[in-house]
C-alpha cells in the first residue's frame, strides 16, 4: 500500500512547490548571467577584425546612388535598408507594396537589370548603378499602359494590392518573351501570390497585352481602352485562353 504521508520535500525544511519555484528562478538567472557574461566579454574583444582590403560600411547611413525609373538618385541609407525600405520610406514611391517583406510574395516585385526581383530581398547597397524599374515607370496621368489598361480589360485584379508586383512581373516577361506561350505567362507569374485568386485574368491580360507593349498609352476614360479587348482577342489566336 502506498505511503501517502510519504514526505518527499527536499532537504532544507522547504517545500516542493517552493523548492521548483527557487529552481526555476535560479535557472533563469543563471542564463541571464551567461548571456551578460558573454556579452561583456564580446564587447572587450571590440569588433571582430576586418580583412586586409575588404571595406566596411556602416552601421549608420552610408551614401548611395541609385537608377530608378531613369532618373538618379542620391541619398543616405543604413547598408541594412533594402531597396523596398528606399522605394517606399526614402523616395515615396509607394507601388511596390511591402506584404511578407521576406521574399515570398512578389507584391514588392520590381525589374532590376530587366529581371523581375523581390526589392525586399535587395540591399540598396548592392544593386546602386543598376537600372531599376518601378511600377511608377509605367504611369502618366491621364493614360493608361497598354499592359495596365489589359489588366483593366479583364478584371485581373480585386482588392488590387498584389496588382502592382503581378504587373511589373509581367512587364519582365513580355520585355523579353514578346510573344508568349500561356506557359510562359505561368512561368513568368509564378513567383507572385493573390490572395484575392484572380489569377486567371491576369493571364489573360498578360497574353492581351502581348505584342502591344510599345502601342501608344491608352487615354483614360475614352473608351479607347475598349481597344483592349481586341488585342485579347487577337492575341488568344495567338497564345490560346489563359484558364486554370
Ligand atoms: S513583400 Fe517582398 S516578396 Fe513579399
Ligand atoms: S487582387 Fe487582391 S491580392 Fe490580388
Amino acid at each position: 500500500m502506498a505511503d501517502d504521508k510519504r514526505d518527499d520535500s527536499p532537504p532544507g525544511g522547504i517545500s516542493r512547490r517552493q523548492f521548483l519555484r527557487g529552481g526555476a528562478a535560479a535557472g533563469a538567472l543563471g542564463t541571464a548571467g551567461m548571456l551578460v557574461s558573454e556579452i561583456a566579454e564580446a564587447a572587450k574583444k571590440g569588433p571582430a577584425p576586418v580583412a586586409e582590403g575588404m571595406e566596411v560600411f556602416g552601421p549608420g547611413p552610408v551614401p548611395i546612388r541609385l537608377r530608378i525609373n531613369d532618373q538618379r538618385y542620391d541619398l543616405k541609407v543604413e547598408p541594412r535598408a533594402t531597396l523596398l525600405d528606399v522605394l517606399r520610406e526614402e523616395l515615396e514611391l509607394t507601388g511596390a507594396k511591402r506584404v511578407c517583406d521576406r521574399g515570398t510574395c512578389g507584391a514588392c516585385t520590381v525589374i532590376l537589370n530587366g529581371k523581375a526581383v523581390y526589392a525586399c530581398s535587395q540591399l540598396a547597397i548592392d544593386v546602386q548603378r543598376q537600372p531599376i524599374e518601378t511600377i511608377e515607370s509605367l504611369a502618366r496621368p491621364g493614360y493608361l499602359h497598354p499592359l495596365s489598361a489589359a489588366f483593366v480589360e479583364h478584371d485581373a485584379q480585386q482588392c488590387g494590392f498584389c496588382t502592382p508586383g503581378f504587373v511589373m512581373a509581367a512587364k519582365a516577361l513580355l520585355d523579353h518573351t514578346p510573344s508568349p506561350t500561356l506557359k510562359d505567362v505561368q512561368h513568368g507569374l509564378s513567383g507572385n501570390f493573390c490572395r484575392c485568386g484572380t489569377y486567371a485574368g491576369m493571364r489573360e491580360a498578360v497574353l492581351a497585352a502581348a505584342g502591344h507593349m510599345d502601342d501608344d498609352d491608352l487615354p483614360l476614360g475614352s473608351g479607347d481602352a475598349a481597344g483592349a479587348k481586341d488585342k485579347a482577342a487577337a492575341s488568344k489566336g495567338k497564345g490560346g485562353k489563359a484558364h486554370g
